[in-house]
């Protein structure tokens, strides 16, 4: 029998022989952290090492790990039906259709694939034709922002506003345009944030009409800017977006593949501003990440215009594979429910309150420029002069994040997004984290920060 060290050392040399990492270089000396097992908040790796996973995977593992309901939900499914294509229909898909539909508390219908870049591009798609098919020929263009982040394929890539992830992948997909996010924190000096808010907002209004309001089809936004850096909006933000697009005939797409399914301490994020998007994309927290699953919700009356048999080319001609799968659906199901139980969704409120709270004594801290949160999403953004805002070098970023590591906490931060803005800290753990995990997340970052 192979000894634990040999096993380790040849899952990592095999690691760098056959394994090619997301968004992370090449690296001889630093080799991947080697997952085994999780439960709860904690991840432990294949050292026996433990660790607090503050960025539940990738801002997705909402319920937490180790869920046994949750595999069990899927393997029943596996037994009884493991697939049929949603040409035609299964139960669990019909029953997760509903349940989301009832969380968005809309009248929505729902088309299922697998990861948030596909339930971005559906929902491209389903605009460009839906324009089409009320006579609105010319309208095609999109309108994002800058620093937000849609996904990897060359349409919701070409939505994503961070010019990093997309050198040498382009040209991508035409007709994205971008404008400048709502980031109070380096407003002009003198205004205040609702005027700032208001102005962001126009610049929407001024691409729609210098772009000719008759050729943009739809602006996507999440609620939250998350991955791009925790940009939150004002409140009078989100009302004037959706005056604008109900005004100019454009659909208001909003994306909550992270800030859905309880992050932002309500259903999903949009509910924080009292708003109705025309089109909702949802994956990461649909099925806590267990399985792969995302959607597309639709308000209905966008979808009767697809109903329209007259016309050969009248319905969606967009086919997914696996979107859907029957497992999937069935955790996710479950998943939901387990959300509810358990109060998740109001508890990511009492735990990212409880963090703000804590980290707001770290505003004194050098490096410390300003601290934002959404729910149970937080972020830190250091910079090196607090007037000028100038932010710090990304080997400060990443010299913290590898202290906290080293300590047991595994903290995120918006990487290659925008070249020189990669200096906000993020923190976004499972909402099932207990008040012990949250207070080891607060004393294990305030004592790096204290050294830092
Ligand atoms: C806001 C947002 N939209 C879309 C995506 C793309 O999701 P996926 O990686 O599942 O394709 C992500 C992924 O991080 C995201 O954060």
């Amino acid at each position: 029998m192979q000894s634990l060290e040999t096993e380790s050392e040849l899952a990592i040399k095999k690691d760098q022989k056959y394994l090619w990492h997301n968004i992370t270089p090449y690296s001889e000396t630093n080799p991947p952290m080697i997952a085994t097992s999780a439960s709860g908040s904690w991840v432990t790796d294949i050292h026996g090492n433990k660790y607090l996973d503050g960025m539940s995977g990738l801002w997705c593992v909402n319920v937490g790990y180790g869920r046994k309901e949750l595999a069990e939900a899927a393997y029943n499914q596996l037994l009884s039906l493991p697939y049929f294509p949603l040409t035609q229909s299964h139960l669990p898909a019909i029953a997760l259709a509903e349940k989301l539909n009832e969380w968005l508390g809309d009248d929505y219908v729902i088309f299922f694939s697998n990861s948030g870049s596909e339930a971005n591009e559906a929902a491209f798609k389903m605009a460009r034709q839906y324009q089409q098919q009320i006579g609105q020929h010319y309208r095609h263009k999109f309108i994002a922002r800058y620093r937000g982040y849609h996904g990897n394929s060359m349409g919701a890539l070409a939505a994503t506003g961070q010019a990093q992830r997309k050198y040498k992948y382009e040209p991508l997909g035409g007709g994205f345009l971008h404008v400048a996010p709502p980031d109070s924190y380096r407003r002009p000096a003198g205004q205040t944030v609702e005027e700032f808010n208001l102005q962001c907002a126009q610049a929407i209004e001024d691409t729609i009409v210098w772009e000719g309001v008759e050729t943009v089809a739809a602006v996507i936004m999440e609620p939250v800017i998350t991955g791009g850096g925790v940009i939150v909006p004002h409140q009078v933000y989100m009302d004037r977006v959706q005056e604008i697009c109900r005004k100019h005939g454009v659909l208001l797409i909003i994306d909550e593949v992270i800030c859905g399914f309880g992050r932002s301490g309500r259903k999903f994020g949009h509910h924080n501003f009292n708003i109705k998007p025309d089109i909702v994309t949802m994956a990461k927290g649909l099925t806590s990440a267990y399985l792969p699953l995302s959607a597309t919700a639709v308000r209905k009356d966008i979808y009767e215009v697809f109903k329209d048999n007259s016309d050969d080319y009248g319905y969606f001609r967009h086919v997914n594979t696996f979107g859907g799968n029957p497992a999937a659906c069935a955790l996710a199901l479950r998943n939901l429910e387990i959300l509810e139980q358990e109060d998740l969704i109001e508890r990511a409120d009492i735990l990212g309150a409880r963090l703000n709270r804590e980290f707001s004594e770290l505003l004194d801290h050098k490096l410390v420029g300003d601290i934002r949160s959404f729910g149970l999403v937080t972020g830190i953004e250091l910079v090196e002069d607090k007037v000028t805002k100038k932010p710090v070098h990304l080997d400060t970023v990443k010299g913290i994040i590898a202290k906290c590591k080293a300590k047991g906490l595994i903290i995120g931060k918006n990487g290659d997004t925008v070249a020189g803005f990669n200096n906000v800290l993020t923190f976004a753990p499972p909402l099932s984290s207990t008040d012990e995990d949250i207070q080891f997340i607060v004393d294990t970052f305030k004592s790096v920060m204290s050294e830092s």
